[in-house]
């Protein structure tokens, strides 16, 4: 008889494990949103902007239903709209292109860095070029923060300088990062963010925020999540949308932060021991001097079309992998029209083949990773 048993399976993000150590903190913060009934933009939400903005070092936090309607709301505060262009990376999440296109400008693509996987600054110039050949205006550029890992915005600041683009930060996947000894939600004119379940500090629903130290654009955008507001939502100044981040979301997220600092720096010791252990074997990521990341995803290069087969391997294992992303967005059904910046973006292209993210949480105990260090360099040996 065959004794022998499978390891159980490994949670590629563990929020329960979190859920677990939150406990009845949480539980008590949303029974206080049911006894006060405040549902929608009650105390919560004003007392989470304010901690959120103590934590970054924003100006103001404008919380809204998504990190997609944060940057639809922060493009539209910003006056972006048809006949403009907005210069974006390829290899992100559809999100990124997907809000420019939302508010009627043309997303133009840009490649990304080797290395970091973030917006390759000495692109921009040709992004430029081509947007003005295809009669748009350049308006606006969205350097992306991808896997928890600031781009660099002192490069991208100097361009958008330089050619006079506003500069709106995708920090949905990097909140909590830092980039010259501060946090995201400063850099640029305004920063966005997500509140998803599986971003670093996430909610239990859908929820995000748009930070900024301008306060003509925090008037702006508190008008715009209300239906475009003025004195109050029967009066309409101009044409705004539904998009509140909800009160109970609020409280959760308040009990979250509490605990984030610290998740950061687990998640940061899970990341330095996947280094320490794959580094040798395998591209693991580079984190470049002056930032630091929250490691939304622990994500390596595998070339030479063995990834797939890494990650089956893994599979047969109870561990699972994922792959963000395996089709860059310039080859979208919805975005292969979309003009590319003139360096071409054959990084993004290779990525696409290369990348492949390991389970990280902050509650991935060394056990756990050592099964999945272990597995992973009998995969890759194969
Ligand atoms: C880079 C990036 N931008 C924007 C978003 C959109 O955030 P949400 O899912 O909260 O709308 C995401 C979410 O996955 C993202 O990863």
């Amino acid at each position: 008889m065959n004794l022998r048993t499978n390891p159980p399976p490994i949670p590629f993000i563990d929020v329960a494990a979190q859920r677990r150590r939150l406990g009845s903190a949480v539980d008590a913060a949303v029974a206080r949103v049911l006894s006060h009934c405040q549902f929608i933009l009650g105390p919560e939400v004003r007392a989470f902007e304010t901690e959120l903005a103590a934590f970054c070092g924003a100006r103001h936090v404008v919380t809204c239903a998504s990190g997609t309607d944060a940057l639809v709301l922060a493009l539209r505060a910003l006056g972006i709209g048809p006949g403009d262009a907005v210069l974006c990376p390829s290899f992100t999440f559809c999100a990124t292109a997907e809000v420019a296109a939302l508010v009627g400008a043309t997303p133009v693509f840009v490649d990304v860095d080797e290395t970091t996987f973030n917006i390759d600054a000495d692109g921009i110039a040709g992004a430029i070029a081509i947007a003005k050949a295809a009669g748009l205006t350049p308006k606006a550029i969205i350097p992306v923060d991808l896997f928890g890992l600031p781009a660099d915005h002192d490069a991208v600041w100097a361009v958008a300088q330089t050619e006079n683009l506003v500069v709106l930060d995708d920090a949905a996947q990097a909140f909590g990062a830092t980039y010259n000894g501060r946090r995201l939600g400063t850099f640029g004119h305004a920063t966005a963010t997500s509140f998803f379940p599986a971003k670093p500090l996430g909610c239990y629903g859908d929820g995000g925020a748009v930070l900024t130290d301008d306060d003509g654009l925090a008037d702006a955008l508190r008008s715009l999540r209300v239906h475009g507001q003025g004195r109050d939502k029967y009066d309409n100044v101009r044409i705004g949308l539904a998009s509140r981040l909800d009160t109970i979301q609020a409280a959760i997220l308040m009990e979250k932060l509490k605990i984030f600092p610290d998740e950061i720096e687990a998640r940061n010791n899970v990341a330095r021991r996947y280094s320490d252990e794959l580094g040798d074997i395998v591209m693991v990521p580079r984190v470049p001097a002056g930032c630091t990341s929250v490691w939304a995803q622990y994500t390596i290069r595998v070339g030479n079309g063995r990834r797939d087969a890494l990650a089956a391997a893994l599979k047969a294992e109870g561990i699972p992998t994922a792959i963000y992303y395996p089709i860059p967005l310039h080859r979208q059904q919805a975005y292969k029209h979309y003009p590319i910046g003139k360096g071409g973006v054959d990084v993004s292209d290779r990525l696409a083949d290369e990348v492949i993210s390991l389970p990280m949480h902050a509650y991935l105990d060394s056990a756990t990773q050592d099964r999945i260090v272990a597995a992973v360099r009998r995969g890759l040996k194969k």
